[in-house]
């Protein structure tokens, strides 16, 4: 009996199985609105049988995307294209799912196939970035950000509440807040990116507060009985290792015990000079440390497809979830295509009837 194929219930949601589909930016909107390549893209994605799809990281004000062609939640004429997103998303029969972040210093960037680097200054496309301290992330993201006031922070943090409340408008079950890859939240953590010497910076207390206080005032906006997840960076490899896991470990106790229902375990990316040992589902024996550690529900990614892999980390309890990208963006069925090798026996388990009654039928 395949562990990876078994349903899994947070709150009052059940997936249909372990498999998720991460956040993956399509760099395709205007004005943060979306249209009809993520519609498309998010209901193909569902029809092939993961048990949740989380839509790309969706910006909480316009100067948090990544870059001018992201999503965003910072308007409520965002809400009703995410609100057909979310019901295709439904009726492939999966839990329709959605990330909002704020890109921080790697905010105002090019896309990854126009260069992956920042707008230049001066350009129009551009806008000025923030970030916890003046500090660029530096190489092709080297624009200098503006340090945030205790103005910006409040303004954010009620940004995050308000794109939470705009997400549950829309009909998304659950919610992910991106506090990873060197964006906003991360930054605030970070010892790279943060040099405050006020009650935001500092010691372990000083660079959590930003992301518990974000936190607390999502989960008294998103309702009790729906999953409010967030990913983060527990790890740089910079190093520091050691002890970098350690305060993630505990930052993660402090999120559980303001309410968070399950953390996505990812990498920090905060610093050019980390050294990251990639190789099949390499951030395995992290997500299981921190899922002892704290008891909390956990999901992750980078490398997990093959079978026996994403069939074993669920196995071993290193993880609840298994986050597959790439290879669910090269095949949108690949679910089904995992529960083949795996042999799971009812196809309509992965599938949705339309497509399953055939497929079962020819043994395709
Ligand atoms: C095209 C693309 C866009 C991505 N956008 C996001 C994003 O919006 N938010 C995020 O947290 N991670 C993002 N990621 C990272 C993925 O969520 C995922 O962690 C990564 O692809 C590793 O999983 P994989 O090895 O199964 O592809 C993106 C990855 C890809 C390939």
């Amino acid at each position: 009996m395949s562990q990876l194929f078994s349903p899994f219930r947070l709150k009052d949601v059940t997936l249909r199985n372990r498999i998720a589909v991460p956040p993956m930016c399509q760099y395709s909107a205007i004005d943060g609105l979306s249209n009809d390549w993520h519609w498309a893209h998010y209901a193909g994605m569902a029809r092939g049988g993961a048990g949740l799809v989380i839509v790309e990281a969706t910006a909480v004000a316009p100067e948090g995307r990544i870059s001018p062609a992201c999503l965003g939640l910072w308007d409520d004429r965002q809400i009703e294209g995410l609100a057909r997103i979310a019901r295709a998303i439904q009726a492939g029969g999966a839990v329709p799912g959605i990330q909002i972040g704020h890109a921080g210093r790697k905010a105002s960037a090019n896309r990854p196939w126009e260069g992956d680097d920042h707008i230049p200054e001066g350009d129009p496309r551009g806008w000025q970035t923030i970030s916890p301290s003046a500090i660029p992330f530096g190489a092709h993201l080297s624009r200098m950000p503006r340090a945030m006031t205790l103005e910006d922070i409040d303004r954010v943090r009620a940004d995050f509440v308000a794109a939470a409340q705009r997400a549950r408008a829309a009909g998304f079950e659950w919610l992910e807040l991106h506090f990873a890859h060197g964006y906003l939240g991360q930054s605030f953590f970070s010892v790279h990116a943060n040099q405050r010497t006020d009650g935001y910076g500092g010691d372990f207390a000083g660079r959590s507060r930003f992301l518990l206080e974000t936190l607390e005032a999502v989960r008294a906006a998103w309702p009790e009985n729906l999953p409010l997840t967030a990913r983060f960076g527990v790890i740089e490899f910079d190093g520091r290792d050691e002890e970098g896991l350690a305060e993630s470990i505990a930052l993660t106790q402090a999120f559980r015990e303001r309410g968070l229902d399950l953390l996505n375990i990812s990498v920090g990316f905060s610093t050019l000079t980390a050294n990251i040992p990639w190789g099949p589902a390499f951030l395995a024996p992290y997500a299981k440390k921190v899922r002892q550690a704290t008891g909390i529900p956990v999901a992750s990614s980078w490398g997990i497809h093959a079978p026996e892999v994403a069939e074993r980390v669920i196995a071993e309890e290193a993880m609840d979830l298994v986050m597959i990208g790439r290879a669910i963006l090269a095949d949108p069925h690949y679910p089904y295509r995992l529960a083949q090798a795996l042999n799971v026996e009812r196809p309509a388990w992965v599938l949705p009837a339309p497509y399953a009654h055939w497929l079962q039928q020819y043994r395709m």
